[in-house]
């Protein structure tokens, strides 16, 4: 049978793993704020509402800032794009990415020199030389942090997420354009107060695997997917019903997860988690418009 924990999508050690990053994190910006020029928020575009910070400005005050939704190549541009017209009206200058496979970082590139502009005319107008534009990225994990500024310096900076207490003093990367960008980036956490927040988190990788209950995760992503994307649901594992049960026997059966004529539960969560995070599965975007926000 499919176990639920008491303790619904986490367990208790999240609520510990969490004060630890988020101290480092706002002590990190407070100090360096007032050198930053530009602040990339990265989000990821499978979970445009669940993976965004929502007080984000009482921690970046009022900086120049993008947000960039990362995934494209993994999202459901449809409602993905509902999402991007969404913050556009609220203000936001929006850049739908994929990180891996194409050159659309450049677009920040450009349209960081557009949105810097005034600063740069600000010096010009004093007798100064232009100045290296100062940027920060900043985000939940793993939503393409470490990735963005790999892709914009061409270097490898390693993902220093799940290392808490690692000091090191912080440095700017050279971009090949005008801006440099703090190798270091700013981790947020989301309040996980709303479920639906959690969960959709949790199955996009944004939270240890090993402290997460694996079958809740996967049924909420074969419920959310059997509601809103059938067919990818029917394509990827020959799934016609909405009952979980089934879902899970027919999935067992196409990866060979059953014994003792037994389905083997926790094998059909992990395969579609993984699924899920490893880009095996995609056209799906989690947070549905009309449900979070119309
Ligand atoms: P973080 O710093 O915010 O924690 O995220 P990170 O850059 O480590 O990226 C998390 C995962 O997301 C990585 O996969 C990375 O390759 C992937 N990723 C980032 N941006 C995109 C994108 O636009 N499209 C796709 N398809 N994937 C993206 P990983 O499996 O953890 O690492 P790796 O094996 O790819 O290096």
């Amino acid at each position: 049978m499919i176990k639920m924990n008491e303790n619904n999508v986490l367990n208790k050690s999240v609520i510990n793993w969490y004060p630890g990053h988020m101290a480092k994190t706002r002590r990190l910006i407070q100090e360096e704020l007032k050198n930053i020029d530009i602040v990339y928020e990265v989000i990821d575009a499978r979970i445009p509402y669940s993976s965004k910070i929502k007080n984000i400005d009482e921690i970046i005050k009022n900086k120049i800032k993008i947000l960039i939704m990362t995934k494209k190549d993994l999202c459901n541009l449809d409602m993905t794009n509902k999402w991007v017209n969404y913050y556009e009206n609220l203000g936001y200058h929006v850049i739908l990415v994929d990180l891996k496979n194409s050159k659309d970082y450049e677009e920040i590139i450009k349209l960081t020199n557009d949105l810097t502009k005034g600063i740069q005319d600000k010096r010009k107008e004093k007798g100064l030389n232009k100045k290296e534009i100062r940027a920060l990225v900043i985000g939940i994990p793993n939503v393409g942090k470490s990735t963005l500024i790999n892709r914009i310096t061409g270097k490898n900076v390693a993902n220093t997420e799940n290392k808490p207490g690692v000091t090191k003093n912080l440095t700017y990367l050279k971009t090949k354009a005008n801006i440099v960008i703090l190798d270091t980036p700013g981790i947020l956490w989301p309040k996980l107060d709303e479920e639906i927040v959690a969960l959709n988190i949790a199955s996009t990788g944004g939270i240890k695997k090993e402290i997460l209950n694996m079958d809740e995760i996967c049924v909420h992503i074969l419920n959310m997917m059997y509601q809103n994307y059938p067919d990818i649901l029917m394509e990827k594992y020959g799934i016609t019903s909405n009952d979980v049960m089934e879902m899970y026997e027919v999935i067992a059966k196409r990866i060979g997860a059953i014994k003792n004529n037994e389905v083997l539960y926790d094998k059909v969560s992990e395969k579609v988690y993984n699924d899920l995070i490893g880009g095996n599965i995609k056209g799906v975007t989690l947070d549905i418009y009309g449900d979070r926000l119309t």
